[in-house]
């Protein structure tokens, strides 16, 4: 089957990465590692921008982001102008850097639904993993000044070898602290989750436990009509058919980087594809024209295995980042799929982490002078 002008629908979904600066340094983060190397912020009035364009094409659920995006001082102003143009809107936070009087401030401005996230369930794990001492209880306390103001609370943590044998605590800690939505997602590897794999991927035996956890939860909440949604998720490193990553590429999703680069997903900057900036071409074109929205889109560019497989309408041949990471080549299929000539890097994956003995201070930390060091920047 050809396609060769595959139907694009508007993009339903924008994240705004306002900031790459951030008070925290968990070594999962999937931002890019070389994050040191940008230093530049659009300004308010170039975001405001930014989400007037997308409206115009239809996108309908903007989701701020970082870095921490508590640290942009007009992020009242960012989220009114979104408000005021129908953006259903989304913080997603570390919780470092929120008051109570931000909360207010953000509610009289119209936002719609926080996410916060933490680290693990207990103060010295936290800390650990965060980087700072004070994070757990600065969480703790603004998961419950969320739920006094009235907003709808997603709280998620990020799973890996060192806190998801405590997915019961955390569970626990989430009913107290009346989440609406809990996601459990196990760490997928990016950006400086990619750089430390060895130390967070967890056995799957760990994966195999935490799931019969989960499942022991759900009964139970089901049964007292008392049910936060749990979600969990599992990591692609033990799947045998890859995920349709990002619904598709340039399908619904629309990623713009603090210093205006527009991208299919969040982690498509490191790929050798030329993206295109906000600031030298407006939306319309980034989305429907540019080189890099249709690189991936449709069937046509698929070599095999994905080419003939009878799955590619439901997978599109996994995701275009892990390929590129763990075979340098984003046209090949995604490793995780058990038809990929490159399947057996998943698999010294698992193996890998049952023989691992890494611990929390042997892993990279996300922080600006790693960022540095790495890359020297
Ligand atoms: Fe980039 Fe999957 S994260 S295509």
């Amino acid at each position: 089957m050809s396609d060769s002008k595959p139907q694009v629908n508007p993009p339903l979904w924008l994240l705004a990465e306002l900031t790459y600066r951030c008070p925290l340094q968990c070594p999962y983060c999937s931002n890019p590692i070389d994050f040191a190397k940008q230093e530049k912020e659009l300004t308010t009035e170039q975001w405001i921008e930014v989400f007037r364009q997308a409206r115009e094409l239809g996108s309908v659920q903007l989701g701020f982001s970082g870095g921490e995006p508590l640290v942009r001082k007009d992020l009242p102003e960012l989220i009114k102008a979104a408000h005021d143009m129908g953006f259903y809107t989304n913080l997603i936070t570390s919780g470092i850097g929120l008051t109570e009087k931000k909360l207010t401030a953000f509610s009289e401005a119209g936002l719609d639904h926080i996410q916060i996230s933490f680290q693990a369930s207990d103060e010295t794990l936290n800390s650990a993993l965060a980087g700072s001492q004070k994070a757990f209880q600065q969480k703790l306390e603004m998961a419950k000044a969320v739920k006094a103001q009235g907003y709808p609370m997603v709280l998620n943590f990020v799973l890996h070898r060192h806190n998801i044998d405590q997915i019961d605590r955390i569970i626990e800690l989430c009913i107290e602290l009346e989440a609406d939505d809990v996601e459990l997602a196990t760490c997928q590897f990016y950006g400086w989750a990619h750089l430390n794999r060895e130390g967070l991927l967890p056995t799957r035996e760990q994966i195999a436990r935490a799931e019969a956890t989960v499942q022991v939860y759900r009964e139970r909440m089901a049964a007292s009509g008392n049910l936060a949604n749990l979600l969990f998720v599992t990591p692609d490193y033990y799947e045998e058919r890859p995920k349709g990553c990002m619904g598709g590429w340039g399908a619904i999703f629309l990623s713009v980087t603090p210093e205006g680069d527009a991208l299919p997903c969040h982690s498509a900057r490191q790929l050798p594809v030329k993206f295109p900036s906000v600031l030298e071409h407006d939306l319309k074109h980034i989305w429907y024209e540019s080189f890099g929205f249709n690189r991936y889109r449709g069937y046509d560019w698929m070599p095999e295995p994905c080419r003939s497989c009878p799955e590619k309408e439901q997978d599109y041949g996994g995701c275009r980042c892990q390929a590129y990471m763990l075979t340098g080549n984003a046209d090949n299929a995604d490793p995780v799929c058990s038809k990929s000539p490159h399947h057996g890097k998943i698999l010294a994956a698992r193996e890998e982490a049952n023989c691992t003995t890494m611990q929390i201070d042997q892993l990279t930390f996300r922080n600006r002078a790693n960022s540095q060091l790495i890359f020297k920047v």
